[in-house]
């Protein structure tokens, strides 16, 4: 797989801010290495929050018809995703928890529908995962990485690596960084790599 598909998804309400600019330097690199990316930013779709009617009951199928089978469909078709969201009260950005919830019906299709054995799980793709904070708390990132990894689960996906950044609250705090930068663009081609290793 020398030319493999990759979503990347822009999680914050800010097209120019921080996780922005590094999603940006990491789809660089991925291409870079030879990837196939497809830029998704959230903020530009129309996708309601899951409102637990469970229609997916029926046949593992959202019932809500909006922008998210498009999304969905891209990622499922994709080997590998690089999701990039602030840190917004110690987890992801509304935006991205609302992409997050509608999977829940691909959740209910592995486990209720097809009733797939937990044993049977395997990860066939890989996650990069991005995310900045203003703070620089231990625990920053602790919420958000464990709704990232059962996110990641639903996905058939191993989390490959979080990069995660401190400190970062205006809009270009990040571009006085440009180790992170070069972090993020290195991290986008190793990622390639991997996917293809
Ligand atoms: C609604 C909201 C909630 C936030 N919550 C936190 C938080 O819990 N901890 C933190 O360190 N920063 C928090 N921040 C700050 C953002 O993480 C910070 O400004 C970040 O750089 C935004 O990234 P972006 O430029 O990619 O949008 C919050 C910002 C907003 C707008």
């Amino acid at each position: 797989m020398q030319h493999p598909k990759i979503v990347a998804i822009y999680g914050s309400p800010r097209r120019k801010g921080n996780t922005a600019t590094l999603l940006k330097k990491a789809v660089e690199g991925a291409r870079e290495s030879g990837a196939d990316v497809e830029e998704i930013v959230l903020r530009d779709l129309k996708i309601s929050p899951c409102l637990e009617i469970y229609g997916c009951l029926q046949a593992g199928e959202c019932a809500i018809k909006d922008d998210f089978q498009v999304v969905r469909d891209k990622i499922l078709q994709a080997q590998g995703l690089i999701l990039a969201s602030p840190v917004f009260f110690y987890t992801v950005s509304a935006h991205t928890k609302i992409l997050m919830d509608r999977f829940q019906s691909l959740w209910v299709k592995k486990y209720w529908v097809d009733k797939t054995p937990k044993e049977k799980q395997t990860s066939t793709r890989k996650g990069l995962f991005i995310s900045v904070g203003a703070t620089k708390g231990k625990k920053l990132f602790d919420g958000m990485l464990l709704s990232v990894r059962y996110f990641f689960d639903v996905l058939d996906m191993e989390l490959w690596k979080a990069l995660l950044y401190r400190q970062l609250d205006f809009q270009d705090d990040v571009l006085k960084h440009p180790e992170y930068l070069e972090e993020a663009f290195e991290a986008g081609k190793a990622f390639v790599k991997a996917i293809n290793s």
